[in-house]
């Protein structure tokens, strides 16, 4: 009789075994590696209600963060400017006056202004759409970072140079814990960084090249020292 299951063939249950494990395994790798939180967040670029652009307010019209993100410095969160924030410019009568009749005639019948116009006149807030989150679970605050002398730039890098905000770190763990064991690349003094007679935090090109700067690692050492800085490690500091 024609042997039917030649021998070789008995190898084949465990060799299923072996590949249907690998494979398994790389199913499981790929799964915790694409679809945590640290990977879909980053690049997340959620379409606005209103095409609003940091690239044009700050990085052309070198607005500086805090005039709209006022809380950013005394408060936990940064928070979201109301329409009347934006209404200081654009009703072209405004106190900073930023726009000349030629430039309020294009505004006029840009689609995205009129839009903040309706939102102000309606007194209904636009519903900007959320971009950074942490959990629940784990807690953060804006206020002890600045002061601390981290700035804007070291979570959010360029926004200035994003007509669209988009997450470029991703907001996980080991960000957090990554700058808590070595704060020293990024801690800025801000008299370092002077803009119009004013040392800002919140000049992104300026931290950016001060950061890049082989002096960074002992400068920042420098701040930690005077500030005496800790930034914690133990799992109560953040979860609680
Ligand atoms: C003219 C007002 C204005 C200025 C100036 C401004 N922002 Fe914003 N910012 C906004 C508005 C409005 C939003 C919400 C819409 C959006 O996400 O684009 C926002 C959103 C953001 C977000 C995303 C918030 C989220 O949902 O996670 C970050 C981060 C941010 N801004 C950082 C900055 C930084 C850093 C600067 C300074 C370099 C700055 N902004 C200057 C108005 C401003
Ligand atoms: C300090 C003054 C100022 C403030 C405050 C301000 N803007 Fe502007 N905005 C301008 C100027 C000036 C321009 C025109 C810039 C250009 O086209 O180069 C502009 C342009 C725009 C445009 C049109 C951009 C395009 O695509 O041509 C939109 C939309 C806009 N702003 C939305 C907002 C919103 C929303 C806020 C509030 C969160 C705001 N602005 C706050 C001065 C301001
Ligand atoms: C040490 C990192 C870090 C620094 C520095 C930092 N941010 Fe954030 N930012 C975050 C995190 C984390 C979140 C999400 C916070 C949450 O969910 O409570 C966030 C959220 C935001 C938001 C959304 C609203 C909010 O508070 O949740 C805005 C707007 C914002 N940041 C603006 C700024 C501006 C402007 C600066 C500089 C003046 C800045 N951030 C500096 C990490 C940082
Ligand atoms: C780029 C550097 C950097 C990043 C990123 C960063 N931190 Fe910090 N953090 C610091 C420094 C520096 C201090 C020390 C402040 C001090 O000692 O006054 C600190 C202090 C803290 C504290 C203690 C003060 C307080 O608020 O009670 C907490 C909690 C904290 N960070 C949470 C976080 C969380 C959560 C994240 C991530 C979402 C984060 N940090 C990301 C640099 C950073
Ligand atoms: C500097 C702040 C910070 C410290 C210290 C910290 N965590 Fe976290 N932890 C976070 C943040 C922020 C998240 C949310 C991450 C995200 O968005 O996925 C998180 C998430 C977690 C999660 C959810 C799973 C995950 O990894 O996303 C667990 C579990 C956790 N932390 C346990 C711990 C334990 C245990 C310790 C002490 C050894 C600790 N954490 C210390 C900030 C911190």
């Amino acid at each position: 009789m024609a042997n039917i299951f030649p021998k070789w063939m008995n190898a084949l249950p465990t060799l299923g075994a072996v590949f249907g494990g690998l494979g398994f395994v790389g199913v499981c790798a790929g799964y915790m590696y694409y679809f945590t939180p640290d990977y879909w967040r980053v690049g997340y670029e959620p379409v606005q209600p209103v095409s609003y652009s940091h690239q044009i307010h700050v990085g052309k019209l070198g607005m500086d963060c805090r005039y709209c993100h006022t809380h950013v410095e005394e408060s936990k969160h940064a928070n979201i400017p109301d329409t009347s924030t934006c209404m200081n410019c654009h009703t072209g009568v405004g106190e900073t006056a930023y726009l000349n009749t030629q430039l309020w005639g294009a505004h006029k019948i840009n689609p995205n202004l009129m839009k903040v116009r309706e939102a102000y006149s309606s007194g209904k807030a636009i519903e900007w759409r959320r971009i950074h989150k942490v959990p629940d679970y784990a807690h953060f605050n804006h206020s002890v970072h600045l002061h601390a002398g981290i700035s804007c730039f070291s979570c959010h890098g360029r926004i200035d140079q994003q007509a669209v905000v988009r997450q470029v770190h991703g907001m996980g763990m080991s960000f957090c814990l990554e700058c808590h064991r070595n704060p020293e690349k990024s801690l800025v003094d801000a008299d370092d960084v002077i803009t119009n007679d004013l040392p800002k935090i919140t000049d992104l090109s300026a931290i950016e090249a001060l950061l890049t700067d082989p002096k960074q690692a002992e400068r920042g050492l420098a701040i930690a020292r005077t500030k005496q800085l800790q930034p914690p490690q133990n799992c109560g500091a953040c979860h609680y």
